[in-house]
């Protein structure tokens, strides 16, 4: 009987690209997707890179009963990406973002026990280190100094995970912590395409630069704030570890590969191990894509962190991950992907 990997999210920004990774290393899945944001052309965009016809996709929330998919389907292990990621949001809806990033996870944990599912790889977050000082790495203590709720969840998430694995030392559960994904697949069919106004840098970053680039009739978007420039940085704005979307999609797969070779619950961060200044990005995607990109200097972002970029050491140990990407491909292929998918 075939095993299939479920992957929750799958229609969305890292999702996508984790499915085509998956399908392209022989792997058969199964994507759960409720659309909040997310869009359902995103499924042929995955076929069509990855020559599968037959991809099964349950338009469903991961807080609904997930029995049906568990009965007929062999799940060997479930890559769970799905939830709320909007840190402004989090903080003016704390309620909806602990609702639904602890409830659907629960809902999903005992989906597993029920059906003796044990391998799970969570979609966890840099955000977790909180006030932890640069290169953050894994032994650190989590969770002092989060400042939003959505960094909670995924706090709240990864001790839940650790806790199920000391209560069955059979399951075999890894949180990867993402840094900053940016990019876009480079043929340009899968990319980040929020449905609402972009909070994060790269996504403002290609509205900005698709209003003064190429539709001047866009309402807004006339210019990028940068959020401060008095940090204690070389240019004074904020450092970052950007990461390719594919790189991070391989990160998943590498995790699958050797999920077995773990004991109970792993956690391993995903970056690479190097800052960038928002105005090295900016300049950076200017120079690459011969773009204009006007920018004005802001005050700052409340509860932004000044410095944050991982130690790299231990993912590229145990699981053999090195990024392969640099920011001139981040860039581009951020850009080619919003210029193949203008609205
Ligand atoms: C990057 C830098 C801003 C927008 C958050 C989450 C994290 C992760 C990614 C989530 C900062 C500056 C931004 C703008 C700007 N996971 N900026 N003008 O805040 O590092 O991390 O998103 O899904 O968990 O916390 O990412 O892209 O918002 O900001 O100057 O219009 O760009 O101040 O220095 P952040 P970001």
């Amino acid at each position: 009987m075939t095993k299939y990997i479920l992957v929750t999210g799958g229609l969305g920004f890292i999702g996508s690209h984790v499915c085509v990774e998956l399908i392209n290393n022989g792997y058969e899945i199964v994507i759960i997707d409720n659309l909040c944001n997310s869009k359902l052309k995103v499924i042929n965009n995955i076929k069509s890179l990855t020559n599968m016809n037959n991809i099964t996709f349950y338009n469903r929330d991961v807080c609904d009963s997930l029995d049906e998919i568990f009965c007929g389907f062999d799940i060997y292990a479930v890559i769970h990406l799905a939830g709320l990621k909007s840190v402004s949001e989090s903080v003016k809806n704390p309620v909806e973002y602990y609702r639904n990033n602890l409830e659907s996870t629960i809902n999903l944990l005992s989906a597993m026990n029920k059906h003796k599912c044990k391998r799970l790889i969570f979609s966890s977050s840099a955000t977790v280190y909180g006030s932890n000082i640069a290169p953050l790495h894994e032994d650190m203590e989590i969770g002092k100094g989060i400042t939003n709720p959505y960094g909670q969840t995924k706090f709240m998430i990864e001790r839940m995970l650790k806790d199920q694995t000391i209560a069955d030392p059979t399951f075999k559960i890894i949180s990867l912590r993402y840094f900053n994904p940016i990019g876009a697949h480079p043929s340009g069919k899968l990319g980040e395409d929020p449905n609402d106004i972009p909070n994060n840098l790269m996504p403002y970053i290609l509205k900005v630069a698709h209003k003064n680039n190429v539709d001047p009739y866009m309402e807004g978007y006339d210019e990028l704030s940068i959020f401060g420039n008095t940090y204690n940085t070389s240019d004074g704005t904020c450092l970052r570890d950007y990461i390719h979307v594919c790189d991070l999609a391989r990160g998943h797969l590498l995790a699958l590969q050797k999920i077995n070779n773990f004991d109970t619950y792993e956690y391993f961060n995903l970056g690479q191990g190097k800052g960038y200044s928002v105005l090295e990005i900016v300049k950076c995607f200017m120079s690459v894509n011969k773009v204009l990109l006007p920018y004005s200097i802001k005050d700052k972002r409340p509860g932004d962190l000044e410095t944050v970029y991982c130690d790299t050491k231990k993912s590229k140990s145990l699981l053999e991950f090195e990024t392969k990407l640099d920011i001139n491909t981040m860039c581009k292929d951020a850009w080619n992907f919003q210029k193949k998918n203008q609205t």
